[in-house]
C-alpha cells in the first residue's frame, strides 16, 4: 500500500476527489493533508474522512517539517494540489520525481510565478484561446517547469467567461488527476 501526502492552500476539491478515490483501494491511500493555512477548507475537507491533517507556517515549511514529516510517515508520493508556495528543495532533493502538481492550463502556456487560480483562466481568455486544459507534472527546482506526465484539452467558446472556463477546467481535474496518480503508484 503506498502512502500519498497532499500538500493544499486552498479549497481542496481536487485533494477530496483524491481522498475518495483511494477510500478503499488496496493500491494506496491518503496518509496525511498538510496546508499551509490553518483555516483552508482542505482540512475541513480532511477532517470529514477522517484523514490526518496538519497547517504548517512558511518558517516551520523552511526548517524542514515537511521533510521530517513524510519521512516519519514513509510517505511514497507528494501531490500539490492547489499549493500555492515554492516547494523546499530538500523536499526536491528528497523525493525525486515523486513529487507532481497539477497546473490549470496546457503548459508551457499560462504558467510560472504568479499565475494561479482565477489569473490563468483570465489570460486563457485575454489572450482568446480556442483550448485549454490541464497539465499534471512533476516538480523542480522552478514553477510550473518539471517534466509533463499528463496532459488533457478541452475547447473554449468565444463566449465562455473566466469562470465557465475555470469550471470546465475543474471538471477536467477531477476526473483525470485521481487516476494519472494511481497509476504513478
Ligand atoms: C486547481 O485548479 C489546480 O489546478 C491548481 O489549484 C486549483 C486547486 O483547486 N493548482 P482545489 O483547491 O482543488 O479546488
Amino acid at each position: 500500500m503506498k502512502k500519498i501526502a497532499i500538500l493544499a492552500s486552498g479549497n481542496g476539491s481536487n485533494a477530496e476527489e483524491i481522498i475518495k478515490h483511494f477510500n478503499g483501494s488496496t493500491k494506496g491511500k491518503v496518509a496525511i493533508i498538510a496546508s499551509n493555512k490553518k483555516d483552508a477548507y482542505v482540512l475541513e475537507r480532511a477532517k470529514n474522512h477522517d484523514i490526518p491533517f496538519i497547517s504548517f507556517s512558511k518558517k516551520e515549511m523552511d526548517e524542514g517539517l515537511l521533510e521530517k514529516t513524510f519521512e516519519a510517515l514513509e510517505i511514497d508520493l507528494v501531490v500539490l494540489a492547489g499549493f500555492l508556495l515554492k516547494v523546499p528543495d530538500g523536499l526536491i532533493q528528497m523525493f525525486p520525481e515523486k513529487i507532481i502538481n497539477i497546473h490549470p492550463a496546457l503548459l508551457p502556456k499560462f504558467g510560472g510565478k504568479g499565475m494561479y487560480g482565477m489569473r490563468v483562466h483570465e489570460a486563457v481568455k485575454e489572450k482568446g484561446e480556442k483550448e485549454t486544459g490541464i497539465t499534471i507534472h512533476y516538480v523542480n527546482e522552478k514553477y510550473d517547469d518539471g517534466r509533463v506526465i499528463f496532459q488533457e484539452s478541452v475547447k473554449v467558446e468565444e463566449t465562455d467567461s473566466p469562470d465557465e472556463i475555470a469550471h470546465k477546467v475543474h471538471a477536467l481535474e477531477h476526473k483525470y488527476f485521481p487516476k494519472v496518480i494511481e497509476s504513478l503508484l
